[in-house]
């Protein structure tokens, strides 16, 4: 009774993001009242597993201890101040530790993934007017990228529903070939899969490099085009292209930042630095929105002059705000207590244990890196009633198209991970 109350007052009053808010009237919104590890419970006091971290936020769960206490310190002390002409602890610990781990030291702070892409793209183009090369203001983006959906961090992005729509207000900018496994269509190596894509990229380097500021990129895993995985040479090849050719790397690891692929960030499976790394998401371990740009000294130093005029003049409200950098200082000290990577480790090797029969499943491309999972399910199955079944029997899914993933909280436990591929498992043999 109390779920119909919150859901009815909810499509009155809020238009939900990435929602056709018509689809609620079939499909109702699940009305949360709380959170406990990988659970959240509604008001009727029906449990779900989260199982996509709350949009790949939450990466220790729900109410977590630690981060409570981290942000609880934090707002007995204060709670914002500008950080303009102003500083504070929590956002001189955070940067200093995330230097550490990027090796890039300087940090730039937003509030959502987008305006760490917003940031990254701006500098970039306007690190270049400042050392005498304004021409180079154009970026390459892969084909299927995902990079958020401001207009700036929409010029990257290559997936045509969240782009078509406001095609009139983008740039056009270059886009490459993806090196996504599951484009392999031709079954080549993945060496010369990989160096196909390497080529097409050293054509446009070679031909636009004078117009070209940077290449976006997200690292290993294109998530939001439905978890596409490639290997980690392709990094590699990129970063040796943009050093002959002077283009910067941008590296957005707003999605698979903080161990998700099995490594701290996931571009650190190569020995590459990139020129800008882009944060969020697990940055806050799911509690407060923050989002960080950080980049070298060689970039830092072009816009250090006696002019305001030369300086880099982009700010939000709430950049840096201590509670939020307070959130994720709690995160770091998660990985620094615990051997977070190695524990997942652990967890990975069994639920692709407890996946065995998928492959009995008539489902395509199922695969795996750290803590992602993905599949695409066959044509025949109906992919409305297979996540119906799922919810309905406490996991919380959220395919993307036909593709079917899990990215679940760290703490994920084995009963849990059990449930997880179980009711999955039996939704798909449901919905055929
Ligand atoms: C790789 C990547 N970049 C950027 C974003 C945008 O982040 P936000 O939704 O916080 O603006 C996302 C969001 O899913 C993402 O996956």
């Amino acid at each position: 009774m109390k779920n119909k109350k919150y859901i009815k007052e909810s499509m009155k009053y809020i238009w939900h993001p990435c929602s056709q808010m018509k689809h609620h009237e079939k499909t109702p919104l699940i009305p949360i009242r709380e959170g406990r590890g990988s659970w959240l419970i509604d008001f009727n006091n029906k449990k779900y597993l989260d199982v996509t971290s709350s949009w790949w936020v939450n990466l220790f769960g729900h109410n977590n201890k630690i981060i409570k206490q981290h942000i609880t310190k934090q707002l007995n002390k204060i709670e914002h101040v500008m950080l303009a002409g102003a500083t504070h602890e929590a956002a001189i610990d955070l940067s200093k530790k995330l230097s550490k781990l990027t090796k890039l030291s300087h940090c730039s702070y937003g509030s959502d993934g987008a305006n760490a892409v917003e940031i990254a793209l701006k500098m970039s183009s306007h690190y270049w007017k400042r050392v005498g090369l304004p021409k180079k203001n154009k970026f390459v983006y892969l084909e299927n990228s995902y990079h958020g959906e401001t207009i700036g961090a929409l010029s990257v992005t290559d997936i045509p529903i969240f782009r078509k729509q406001y095609a009139s207000l983008i740039k056009p900018y270059f886009s490459v070939p993806s090196p996504d496994l599951r484009l392999n269509k031709a079954n080549k190596t993945s060496e010369e899969f990989i160096q196909e894509k390497i080529k097409s990229l050293k054509i446009l380097f070679e031909n636009k490099h004078e117009v070209i500021s940077s290449i976006i990129l997200e690292p290993l895993v294109q998530c939001a085009t439905g978890m596409g995985i490639y290997d980690s040479i392709y990094l590699k090849k990129v970063r040796e292209l943009c050093d002959e050719y002077e283009i910067h790397l941008i590296v957005d690891e707003i999605a698979v930042g903080f161990g998700r692929t099995g490594k701290m960030f996931a571009h650190q499976y190569e020995k590459i630095i990139p020129d800008f790394i882009c944060l969020s998401k697990g940055l806050t371990g799911g509690y407060l929105p923050l989002s960080v740009t950080l980049t070298t000294d060689k970039v830092y130093s072009a816009f250090y002059s006696d002019k305001m005029a030369d300086a880099f003049l982009h700010s939000h409200s709430y950049t840096g705000n201590p509670l939020a950098c307070s959130a994720a200082l709690g995160t770091l000290s998660i990985f620094e207590k615990e051997d977070v990577l190695k524990n997942n480790k652990i967890k990975s090797n069994l639920i692709n244990k407890l996946m065995i029969d998928y492959k009995n499943l008539p489902i395509r491309s199922l695969r795996n890196i750290g803590m992602i999972w993905a599949f695409e399910v066959d044509n025949k199955i109906d992919i409305d009633k297979f996540t119906e079944y799922s919810i309905s029997n406490g996991v919380l899914i959220r395919p993307i198209n036909n593709t079917v993933y899990f990215m679940p909280p760290y703490c994920i436990s084995e009963k849990e991970a059990h449930h997880m591929v179980a009711i999955t498992s039996e939704a798909i043999k449901q919905a055929i």
